[in-house]
């Protein structure tokens, strides 16, 4: 009688430990999610008329800024290819980039970091990385975008 007893309460423990465990794993991932996604979640800052994008307004001169210890960078995602067509970067500052587009849905993923953006013509996508390895990074167009789609690819670089 004591023995199954104690065979019980072991097992309503097991069950007790199991349940906290999932809320833990629970809420882990959860905090994993959230700072991991939190500054790379891409959002929409602005419109801006596609048909404009290469003529006025920052687009029309994409470059990258430094602003005292962060990056600003304006991209045009276009058929087929980025503008600028070469970034560099410092390792270790904060990058925040705006993408648009002056012709048809574009991706901006950079390869091997989870920045992935969908680029929208007249929708200006922001989307904040800093880069914690130094290194070439492709940057590669991941929505169908016609003939040149799978040539669609430019380069960042990230200096130590
Ligand atoms: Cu641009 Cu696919």
């Amino acid at each position: 009688m004591e023995h199954q007893e104690h065979i019980i309460e072991r097992y309503e423990r097991a069950w007790i430990f199991f349940g906290l465990a999932m809320i833990a794993v629970f809420i882990i991932l959860i905090a994993y999610m959230m700072m991991t996604m939190g500054n790379t979640n891409p959002v929409s800052t602005g419109r801006i008329d596609p048909t404009k994008v290469r003529t006025e307004g920052v687009f029309a001169n994409p470059r990258v800024e430094q602003i005292g210890d962060e990056y600003v960078a304006y991209i045009q995602a276009f058929s087929f290819g980025y503008l600028p067509n070469e970034m560099r970067f410092k390792v270790g500052r904060k990058v925040t980039f705006y993408i648009t587009a002056p012709d048809v849905q574009h991706g901006f993923q950079v390869e091997h970091t989870n920045i992935n953006v969908q680029v929208i013509p007249g929708e200006i996508a922001k989307v904040s990385y800093t880069f914690s390895r130094p290194g070439e990074y492709r940057i590669i167009c991941n929505e169908y975008c016609g003939i040149g789609h799978a040539n669609m690819i430019s380069k960042l670089v990230v200096e130590p």
